[in-house]
């Protein structure tokens, strides 16, 4: 079984996939990461970000199974992630990582931008999470005090917004919910509330 959750910057899906994962069993790929992955590899070797051969060769070189969450949580990362996402070349090279991935026993929750889309298309069960910007700018916001780093809400919204901007307008994969993905919107829901409803969605799609 394959789930497909995909949804902007802060709206809850990495927590979403990785405890839809744990709950049936299923292996987790936040697929954002793979982005962030050639990102940082390419910022610390000080390579242009827009290099399509370099970000190519770095991502045929990624190993899926150590991602580390932690060393590419940085802002600067994600937004540089954002940047070479647009890059089609490099796309194709993750998306075939991607899918390999995906298709291993017993199967996978992959969580990103185009997972519905182009990845998985024929995944069993699609989730689109949303929630309003103020309400992920809020998160995104505690979850950076709690860490102990500096943040705004102003400031966070702002880079949200251009992020979301950037990931939606792009012209190769974008941004936007499969026709057949059911919306889940957890503006007004904590994580549990979240959970059981993705839960009660994956559920009645199986059944069906
Ligand atoms: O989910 P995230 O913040 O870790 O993703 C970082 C960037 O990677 C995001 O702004 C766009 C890109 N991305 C993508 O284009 N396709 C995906 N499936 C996942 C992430």
């Amino acid at each position: 079984m394959i789930i497909a959750i995909d949804g902007p910057a802060a709206s809850g899906k990495g927590t979403l996939a990785r405890r839809i994962a744990a709950h049936y069993g299923l292996r987790h790929l936040d697929t954002g990461l793979t982005y962030r992955a050639v990102a940082a590899a390419l910022l610390a070797r000080g390579m242009p970000l827009g290099d399509e051969a370099v970000a190519i060769a770095t991502a045929r070189n990624l190993d899926l199974g150590h991602l580390d969450r932690e060393l590419l949580s940085s802002h600067e990362i994600g937004e540089a992630a954002s940047r070479i996402a647009v890059l089609p070349g490099l796309r194709e090279e993750l998306v075939r990582l991607q899918r390999a991935f995906a298709s291993e026993p017993p199967g996978a929750v992959l969580d990103g931008r185009d997972i519905g889309t182009v990845v998985c298309p024929d995944a069993a069960v699609k989730l689109y999470a949303t929630a309003s910007p103020t309400e992920r700018a809020k998160r995104r916001t505690a979850e950076l005090l709690s860490k102990g780093k500096e943040a705004d809400l102003e400031t966070v919204l702002a880079d949200l917004q251009r992020r979301d901007a950037r990931d939606s307008s792009r012209s190769v994969a974008p941004l936007k919910p499969a026709e057949d993905a059911h919306l889940l919107d957890t503006s007004e829901m904590d994580i549990e509330t979240a959970f059981k409803a993705a839960v009660d969605i994956v559920d009645s799609v199986r059944a069906a």
